[in-house]
């Protein structure tokens, strides 16, 4: 379900530089939801190329490698109902294509899943048909406490309204928030 990219198949926790409190704080906190579970809504923000995605697949790379040996407490994690790892794009193509083919929507896992990872929340998508079913996800995980990790260029201000009051209301609720700042590591 969820796609490992070729760019982030290596992407972990050692491989990640910390030079910052923030990266420090971000990692311990990633670390620990791997190892014990994820309980709270995580929101990553900062610019372009600090590392966002990077992390985001650290997680997904640490929950393999755990995911065989069942007595461990994060298996659940990576077991039969995996964590999902989309950007907020795919999630709402998914949505508008199962409109038309209700058999390949992944709506159910979107709001059942053990950890959604939704990147890349930028400009604003979607028709309001679209964002409803957008709400249901966050409200769906809202009700039944299931943790969202939230990757975004942008201010919390403007996530407010990118995602709407409603949406965004719940994410925050609970969370630990992030904020990755310096230059970015892509480089020529
Ligand atoms: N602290 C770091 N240590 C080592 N490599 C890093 C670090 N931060 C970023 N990188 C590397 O830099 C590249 C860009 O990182 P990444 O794609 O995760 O950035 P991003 O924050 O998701 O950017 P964008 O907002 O543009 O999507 C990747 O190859 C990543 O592995
Ligand atoms: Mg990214």
């Amino acid at each position: 379900m969820t796609r490992m990219c070729k760019r982030f198949s290596q992407a972990g926790f050692d491989n990640y530089r910390c030079d910052t409190e923030a990266q420090r704080n971000i990692v311990a906190a990633l670390k620990h939801g791997v190892k014990n579970g994820f309980s709270r809504n995580i929101l990553l923000i900062g610019g372009v190329g600090t590392g966002k995605t990077h992390l985001a697949y650290a997680v997904l790379n640490a929950l393999a490698e755990v995911h065989t040996a069942s007595n461990n407490p994060s298996y659940r994690w990576y077991g039969e109902n995996k964590v999902i790892y989309r950007t907020i794009k795919d999630i709402i193509d998914n949505i508008r294509a199962s409109w038309r083919e209700p058999e390949i929507s992944d709506m159910k896992g979107f709001c059942s899943c053990p950890l959604l990872i939704i990147d890349e929340i930028g400009v604003q998508y979607g028709t309001d048909g679209e964002r409803n079913e957008l709400y249901t996800v966050f409200n769906r995980r809202y009700e039944d406490m299931l943790p969202i990790m939230a990757i975004s260029n942008n201010s919390l201000t403007e996530l407010q309204n990118i995602l709407g009051q409603r949406i965004y209301d719940r994410l925050i609720d609970g969370a630990l928030i992030f904020e990755l700042n310096g230059r970015s590591h892509r480089k020529p």
